[in-house]
């Protein structure tokens, strides 16, 4: 059993294949947190030992304590502390009592293990069954564990996913009030861990449009360190996944501990190092634009919040999450099912088409193996510029010159599927819809709003908003045939303001929001259930795990530069698998950057996620279209590898002196594929090798019809190719010798 209730200790121990999670109602009832880490041999043994206690100034002492100086809110480590509690640190809740005070303790109350993974009403979780999908099923156990406000007007339900194999534990939390009247939540986390001791590094992920998750590295000084997001998505600045190493983790070596945040709205993680030493890591919803009414009776639901430990660096904790979230939070035919290879017309033709001019494309497209269509923005409404038309979702046919059907039908008598893109949250006021309902969009009474890309946003935490947006877009995809779907979303949420609020509870739009967000898209795939649907806002500005589970791709970045992207794929590859990083070849020079880049190096970067094409296929060369034709050959060779393998990072594209490389291998290490992009040529150069990882040891492999022993290439490494020409790049096959 995962997990353990000792009765007499009131120890409960987690455990994973290779993690232990561990807390103790101690003898006043305090929830302590206890340990995650190392399993060792997955004996419960109680880790409270290492917890000293001292008389401390200035750390006071809870009443139920007694004379008992030694015994410090302040000092200890908790698993969900709260506010005004006589912790002085961050803490995971803060409550406003119905006499407008804020001190709270909670005392453990019960609990319940259960069987199988629980799930959260309206919300994404990481599921380990699914109805009809026998590759979900994944060994899953809940632990609930229940504590109660000493003023005993709420219960906190603290819920624990233990996903053995997976090597994944969740968090969520629940608070019920059932104190007969209205409590507001003002902050309330979805993960709380404290650290006893150790010297750490935060990782973060941080950017803007177009330079996504780079990544940050910083040692914890005394204080708290934060990132998160105010701006009603996860965002292109901030990702709500965190890792806390050792300080000299590396790659393959060290402690780190990966924190991930199911939710697609605003959020804060945060570390800190505390007066004794002690690390306090939090993530959770940002409390800044959010005060939850919960009326009696009421429940409320923070997130989901996934956790992983390993102790053999960061390579091993990206690929935890990697698994998990390929199998366990994706859903749907596309989980496991092979994407078609797309074209979109976006960065080809921008605003400037018709439907002749879709179809000679998809001429083009077809002869070199593209499998999907994607007509981008412009479809609809009065939308020729990024100015107007938004909320319109009626097919504009006189700019089309036929109906959607008419275009689709064409497009499939090609042999592609076809697909088409929305921004369901936004709104232009020149539109029909604004027009008609300026209500519906966010904008504060007597406030001017503030405008981005010329546009506002509809308030989707309303369900008469959402139900007509959503008729519109059901009206127009059925319609026609289409097989994919980009959701895409286009500004920062600001003027936060819902009509249909009471002043007291506009606190609670921007969750709302996302919720409301979450329950579209579920209407959306359960109605169409074999659509492949890619998230999107400006790129990547929502790439983060809540949508993943409803959308199992998402556009990475609207920089679509290869050499860019290297950066932006890495950073994203320490908490998201590949599959679901979209990423396609444009034009050079590139419309981003005006960089140029060889037409292979596109497609190795392209490859090592959804891989497409986004440029205008009419004016590619002969020789460039067989250069693609034989690009998507090889990427439909080589996808259950690229997809479903293993991904190593090799180096980091920001500091590597000349060649960077990552590799897919073969779980069974029967294979692999070493991808190579020279960032700097140097005439007379030194000789250049890359060593390989997740190969067999006594395994004989073959390489360019060469054979080398498997420990041989994951130690001497590879010699690479001599690079030629700026940017130029090698995918290299490596195949066990049978
Ligand atoms: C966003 C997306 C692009 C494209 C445009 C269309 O910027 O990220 O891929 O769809 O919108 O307006």
């Amino acid at each position: 059993m995962a997990i353990l209730f000792d009765s007499t200790s009131r120890l409960f121990t987690l455990t994973t294949a290779h993690s232990m999670y561990q807390m103790k109602a101690d003898r006043y009832g305090v929830l302590l947190h206890t340990w995650f880490g190392m399993k060792g041999s997955g004996s419960a043994f109680d880790y409270s030992y290492r917890i000293a206690y001292a008389d401390r100034g200035f750390s006071g002492n809870p009443y139920d304590a007694g004379e008992d100086r030694t015994y410090s809110l302040d000092a200890l480590p908790q698993e969900f502390p709260t506010y005004g509690s006589g912790d002085y640190r961050s803490t995971a809740l803060k409550v406003r009592y119905p006499d407008g005070t804020f001190a709270c303790e909670l005392r453990y109350l019960k609990h319940e293990i259960l069987e199988g993974k629980y799930s959260l009403p309206g919300l994404p979780a990481i599921y380990d069954t699914l109805p009809g999908v026998s590759s979900s099923n994944t060994k899953a156990d809940t632990l609930v564990v229940t504590l109660e406000d000493t003023r005993q007007m709420f219960y906190v339900h603290l819920y624990y996913g233990v996903m053995e194999d997976l090597d994944i534990i969740t968090r969520a939390v629940c608070v019920e009030n059932h104190s007969g009247e209205d409590i507001y939540l003002e902050n309330l986390q979805s993960v709380c861990i404290d650290y006893l001791y150790g010297d750490y590094d935060l990782h973060t992920f941080y950017g803007r449009h177009v330079k996504e998750r780079n990544c940050q590295r910083t040692p914890l000084h005394h204080g708290v360190q934060s990132v998160g997001s105010t701006r009603g998505t996860s965002s292109h600045q901030y990702n709500p996944f965190l890792i806390l190493s050792d300080r000299d983790a590396t790659e393959d070596e060290g402690r780190c501990y990966g924190f991930s945040f199911l939710y697609s709205g605003d959020f804060i993680g945060s570390a800190e190092l505390d007066q004794y030493g002690q690390t306090r890591l939090l993530l959770g919803i940002h409390p800044d634009n959010f005060c939850y009414c919960v009326g009696p009776e009421e429940r409320f639901y923070a997130p989901e919040a996934a956790m992983a430990y390993s102790e053999h660096g960061l390579g091993t904790l990206s690929r935890i999450f990697h698994k998990a979230y390929r199998s366990n939070l994706c859903r749907g035919k596309w989980t496991r099912t092979r994407r078609p290879v797309l074209l979109n017309d976006w960065e080809g033709v921008y605003f400037d088409f018709d439907g002749d001019k879709l179809v000679q494309m998809a001429k083009d497209a077809v002869k070199m193996g593209i499998e999907l269509f994607v007509m981008d923005d412009g479809w609809f409404g009065k939308r020729d510029l990024d100015v107007s038309g938004l909320g319109d979702w009626v097919v504009n046919e006189k700019k089309l010159g036929c109906t959607l059907k008419e275009l689709s039908d064409r497009i499939h008598d090609l042999g592609m599927q076809f697909g088409i893109w929305f921004e369901p949250e936004g709104i232009n006021e020149d539109s029909d819809l604004y027009r008609e309902h300026p209500e519906w969009a966010m904008q504060i009474p007597g406030k001017a709003p503030t405008r981005s890309r010329q546009q506002l946003l509809l308030d989707f935490s309303r369900e008469d908003v959402r139900d007509y947006i959503f008729s519109h877009i059901c009206k127009v995809l059925d319609s026609a045939r289409i097989e994919y779907l980009k959701w895409d979303l286009n500004r920062s949420l600001s003027d936060l303001y819902s009509a249909v609020l009471p002043g007291e509870r506009q606190g609670e739009i921007m969750h709302r929001y996302v919720l409301g967000l979450y329950d579209m898209l579920e209407k959306l795939i359960m109605r169409y259930p074999d659509m492949l649907i890619e998230g999107c806002s400006g790129g990547g500005g929502r790439f983060d795990a809540g949508m993943l589970y409803y959308t199992p791709q998402i556009w990475c970045s609207d920089d679509t530069d290869a050499i860019e992207r290297l950066s932006i794929q890495y950073g994203t590859s320490f908490g998201y698998p590949v599959s679901t990083m979209g990423s396609h070849v444009s034009h050079c020079p590139n419309e981003q950057t005006g960089r140029i880049t060889p037409l292979n190096t596109r497609a190795t970067v392209a490859m090592s996620g959804t891989f497409g094409y986004e440029l205008d296929v009419n004016t590619m060369s002969e020789e460039e279209m067989e250069t693609v034709k034989i690009q998507i050959q090889e990427f439909k060779e080589y996808y259950d590898l690229i997809q479903y393998g293993d991904y190593y990072r090799l180096t980091n594209p920001d500091n590597v002196e000349a060649y960077h490389g990552w590799e897919f291998a073969a779980e069974d290490g029967s294979e692999a594929l070493l991808c190579i992009v020279a960032l700097q040529i140097h005439p007379n150069g030194p000789g250049r090798w890359m060593r390989l990882k997740g190969l067999k040891q006594d395994g004989n492999y073959l390489v360019d019809g060469q054979e080398y022993p498997g420990d041989v290439l994951m130690n001497g490494g590879l010699l690479l190719p001599r690079a030629t020409e700026e940017y130029e790049s090698f995918r290299i096959h490596i195949v066990e010798k049978c």
